[in-house]
């Protein structure tokens, strides 16, 4: 006998594990596959060959109860399928994932994140799918949003959940890893649109040097100019004890200076990179540093990513080894270092960068053109 199996979309997945409902995630892809990214909480079993050859024994190793459901994963959402059906065969309430982990890619979740200033409020928006991390900042009724890499209406929604206009929309880089959302928020809602000053981007925006500040009700968000990832990049500085770092640093490395440039220019950048580090590390160490990014899947724990600089300086894994006194410093062996261990070129970032810089619209589905790991970091 055949059963039917059911799709499930990515948002209805996403919002499932948000409440906490009880479901199986079950991971069906290759070892190697998994390995590259994977939904919180789910578990895997490496069925994917074997399902794809119509073997009906693919699923036999697995030894989990018949309820909850199960949602089968895939690359794609088609052997999925065949997961699906193999399970409700079994009697189980069985999904697959419809469009696999290219959907999953847009998938996002929340956490809040605690401010001495009882006026100004922080979420952070985690792209789980992907690693990106935004920052939805409101007070007094409005709010600003930093680095926006899900789909506009998440961030619409949210700040409407608290009756926040979004009246200021910042990017901390041109990303070369998503396509930002910051024009697509500003034509929908008419806020102002500020950007690191450079001259690469083509469409209206407020340019922004070192020092200057924007203003969203109580907060005030300041830029450090910290160039090295980009020639660009900033970090924001919320009050005195926060700063949204973008790329420039992450909880365990720091952003990768060679995208888009020369050999000579990336050791360029390298040496940015770590004066402006050092920048970073001459802040109060109890500043709480919140990254652009992760390295792996974000879980629906509602726990905010980031750690306070005292914490990042003692870490012998990351920023501690080039700063700590193990290694050795200095802009030169720094730049020489990083540069050693740049990981492998993302896939289409040239097409997001021009994306980014142009404001033209992709003819590529996002969900394809950002299809993949987060590759923004040097750890
Ligand atoms: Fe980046």
């Amino acid at each position: 006998m055949t059963s039917s199996a059911a799709p499930m979309q990515a948002e209805t997945l996403r919002g499932l594990l948000d409440a906490g409902a009880p479901i199986t995630v079950l991971d069906i892809r290759t070892r190697s596959d998994r390995a590259e990214w994977w939904i919180p909480h789910s578990l895997h079993l490496d069925a994917y060959d074997a399902l794809r050859q119509g073997d009906p024994e693919a699923l036999t190793g697995l030894d989990i109860p018949v309820s909850p459901p199960v949602v089968a994963v895939c690359r794609a959402g088609v052997v999925a399928q065949a997961a699906a059906r193999s399970l409700a065969d079994r009697g189980f309430q069985a999904f697959y994932l419809e469009g696999g982990m290219k959907a999953w890619g847009q998938a996002w979740n929340r956490a809040e994140v605690p401010l001495a200033n009882p006026g100004v409020s922080l979420i952070q928006v985690r792209r789980t799918g992907k690693g990106c991390l935004s920052y939805l900042i409101g007070s007094q009724g409005k709010a600003a949003v930093v680095d926006p890499a899900v789909d506009p209406g998440v961030y619409l929604r949210l700040a409407e959940e608290r009756g926040w206009r979004i009246t200021s929309l910042l990017d901390t880089h041109i990303h070369a890893d998503h396509v930002s959302r910051s024009r697509e928020l500003a034509q929908r809602t008419g806020a102002r649109l500020f950007l690191p000053a450079q001259d690469r981007v083509r469409y209206p925006h407020r340019p922004l040097d070192d020092g200057d500040q924007v203003r969203v009700g109580d907060a005030t968000i300041t830029l450090l100019a910290t160039p090295g990832h980009t020639p660009e990049s900033a970090c924001f500085r919320l009050e005195e004890d926060v700063l949204l770092t973008g790329d420039t640093l992450f909880l365990g490395g720091v952003g990768r200076p060679d995208l888009e440039a020369t050999d000579e220019q990336a050791a360029g950048r390298a040496r940015q990179l770590h004066a402006s580090l050092e920048r970073i590390l001459a802040l109060r160490g109890t500043t709480l540093i919140l990254p652009g990014h992760t390295d792996r899947p974000v879980p629906f724990d509602g726990r905010m990513v980031g750690a306070t600089l005292d914490v990042l300086r003692k870490d012998a894994e990351g920023l501690g080894r080039w700063f700590g006194g193990t290694h050795p410093s200095g802009p030169d062996a720094f730049a020489h270092w990083i540069l050693g261990r740049v990981p492998p070129t993302p896939a289409n970032h040239r097409e997001i960068v021009r994306l980014n810089e142009t404001g033209t619209t992709s003819v590529t589905p996002l969900e394809a053109l950002e299809a993949g790991a987060n590759r923004c970091a040097v750890s």
